[in-house]
């Protein structure tokens, strides 16, 4: 791994997680290769993927099963063809990934596979345990560093897309440690920024998942699709003032069972596939028991599981959940749902390129449609490589989006740092700006009304809301206020799109229009600067 020089490089990398590594590995087959990460090279959504990666290597198990499953998730709304890929591709980016030096769990000398919602197999590939997504980023940060056309920047915060005649020419980004701010040109731009969870006041993801990518791309005028899919966990620890730390689906796929406060086992009253029903399915059945108990949560209850495995095939839920006095060998674990994962984002073509010229997204930041209205469990570190790798090859090839849209979005980019302020944070004639209370105030917003149970009146007075907030850059603005208008960006789009989506499908529950609208093919939603939300 080298510096490489300022200024210029051939390709820049916003993200230092699956996407953006397995990008660049392929990248700096072809020239030099910039990663520009907000924080710790390891700070991401991946580092804390637990469950594992799913794949269809199993020996009863066929591609097409896990194709099947996929669709049946996504309810109605993957692409299939995006799907199919991913499916297809997905046990060479395994073979590959074992080849740098990654290995999972093995049973008797096979790969060990575990069980997750909506899975019909057992195929979630999974590394010490609870620690899969750490294993995958040490073993491609290995590989990149052996490849001398690479830098990893770390405490580099990109801020804006830079644009020029011909679409996306670089990104403009805040040197932490130096507290300056700084350039980079480059001949193709891939934001593999992962998500958006810090949107909302209840969330798994970590505070890098500010949606910044997806932010920066809607500001320089590219087109978002499907934000109103967000996927909420149904097992976060619910422990006052502690972060929502994820128990994996997979405590559920072993055995664990969720009840109430009155210890009623209820999921067998919502679906015939009980713990392990779809995510959604699983999420508003624990809203409904909280709201029918009049409790703040639920319970995981582990107990009837052997002791001596949980510990050894949970290690880090293990310990962790000891470090706040719960033994989940014994103990019931409170638990809730918390934002988890954006089906939606940065819309993009089959190989990664956005509808801004040079301008590619891969991961989390993308919406290639592969999720549908609701993601499959542990699918999402198979996109990350897949996705990664694809989009890296249109960057060489400079490969131009070849989707197709409602209608060519109105707003295009500027011819300089594309827009760094669509707006600005405060509360007209209020107090000065602090961009960490405004942030805390909007995500209560998005959890109050944007959450798991949406209906129209709560969406219009949470765009109201998010409106009425003004962006006034301080002084010298920092984090988080460059955070905080990523934020803000993105809130509006969730918000929009979802008041906009007047059914019921996946992720998006409308307690007014409870159903499907079946009038018409699943349609996505699109939405960019200036643009009303359109379905197509
Ligand atoms: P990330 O891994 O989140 O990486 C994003 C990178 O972008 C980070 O390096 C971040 O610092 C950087 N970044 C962000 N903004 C900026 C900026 N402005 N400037 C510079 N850098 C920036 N999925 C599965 O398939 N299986 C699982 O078991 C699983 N478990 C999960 C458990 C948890 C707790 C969470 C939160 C998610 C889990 N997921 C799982 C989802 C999965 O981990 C993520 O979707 C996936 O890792 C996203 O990868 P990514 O490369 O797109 O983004
Ligand atoms: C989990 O381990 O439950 C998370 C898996 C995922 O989000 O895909």
């Amino acid at each position: 791994m080298r510096k490489v020089k300022d200024g210029s490089v051939d390709f820049v990398v916003v993200g230092s997680g699956i996407a953006g590594i397995r990008a660049a590995i392929e990248l700096a087959r072809h020239g030099t290769v910039l990663v520009l990460t907000k924080g710790d090279v390891f700070e991401s959504s991946t580092e804390h993927a637990q469950g594992g990666i799913a794949v269809a290597l199993a020996e009863d198990d066929e591609v097409h099963l896990h194709f099947d499953d996929t669709l049946r998730a996504g309810d109605g709304l993957c692409r299939e063809e995006a799907v199919r890929i991913l499916v297809e591709e997905g046990p060479k980016a395994i073979h590959e990934l074992i080849e740098w030096g990654m290995r999972f769990d093995k049973n008797g000398g096979k790969l060990a596979f575990t069980r997750e919602g909506a899975h019909s197999r057992s195929r979630v590939l999974h590394s010490q345990g609870d620690s899969t997504g750490a294993g995958i980023l040490r073993a491609l940060v290995a590989k990149a560093k052996t490849l001398r056309a690479i830098e990893i920047r770390p405490y580099s915060h990109a801020l804006d897309l830079l644009a020029d005649a011909g679409g996306i020419a670089g990104v403009s980004y805040l040197d932490e440690k130096a507290q300056s701010l700084a350039e980079v040109r480059a001949s193709a731009v891939l934001l593999a920024t992962g998500g958006l969870g810090q949107v909302y006041s209840e969330t798994t993801n970590p505070p890098v998942a500010c949606g910044d990518g997806v932010g920066m791309a809607y500001r320089a005028g590219a087109t978002l699709s499907d934000m109103e899919f967000i996927q909420f966990h149904p097992t976060a620890l619910f422990v006052t003032n502690a972060p929502r730390f994820l128990l994996s689906e997979a405590l559920r796929g072993e055995g664990g069972v969720l009840r109430n406060i009155e210890y009623d086992r209820f999921m067998p009253r919502y679906h015939e596939a009980a713990e392990l029903a779809p995510r959604d399915v699983v999420s508003r059945a624990l809203v409904m028991e909280m709201h029918r108990c009049r409790s703040e949560f639920n319970y995981l209850d582990l107990t009837g599981l052997d002791a001596e495995r949980l510990q050894k095939r949970f290690p880090k839920i293990y310990s962790t959940c000891l470090a706040y006095n719960l033994d989940i060998t014994s103990d019931l674990i409170p638990v809730r749902p918390a934002a988890h994962y954006a089906m939606g984002g940065v819309a993009t073509d089959l190989d990664g390129a956005a509808t801004l010229g040079r301008l590619y997204a891969a991961g989390e930041a993308a919406a290639t449609g592969v999720h549908g209205a609701n993601r499959l469990a542990s699918n999402s570190l198979l996109e990350g490589l897949v996705y990664g790798a694809r989009a890296a090859a249109a960057m060489v090839k400079k490969q131009r989006f070849a989707g197709s849209l409602p209608r060519p979005p109105a707003a295009t980019a500027s011819h300089t740092a594309a827009n760094p302020g669509s707006g600005q944070p405060t509360q007209a004639g209020s107090a000065p700006q602090d961009p960490a209370r405004d942030a805390a105030h909007l995500r209560a917003v998005m959890w109050e009304k944007v959450g798991i149970i949406r209906e129209g009146k709560m969406l219009c007075e949470a765009i109201e809301q998010i409106e009425a907030i003004e962006l006034s850059p301080p002084k010298s603005p920092g984090r988080p206020y460059y955070e905080f208008r990523n934020i803000l960006e993105v809130a509006r789009a969730i918000a929009r799109s979802a008041a906009a989506r007047k059914e019921s499908r996946g992720a998006h529950y409308r307690s007014d229009f409870p159903l499907k609208d079946e009038s018409h093919p699943a349609r996505h939603s699109y939405i960019a600067r200036n643009t009303p939300v359109l379905f197509a």
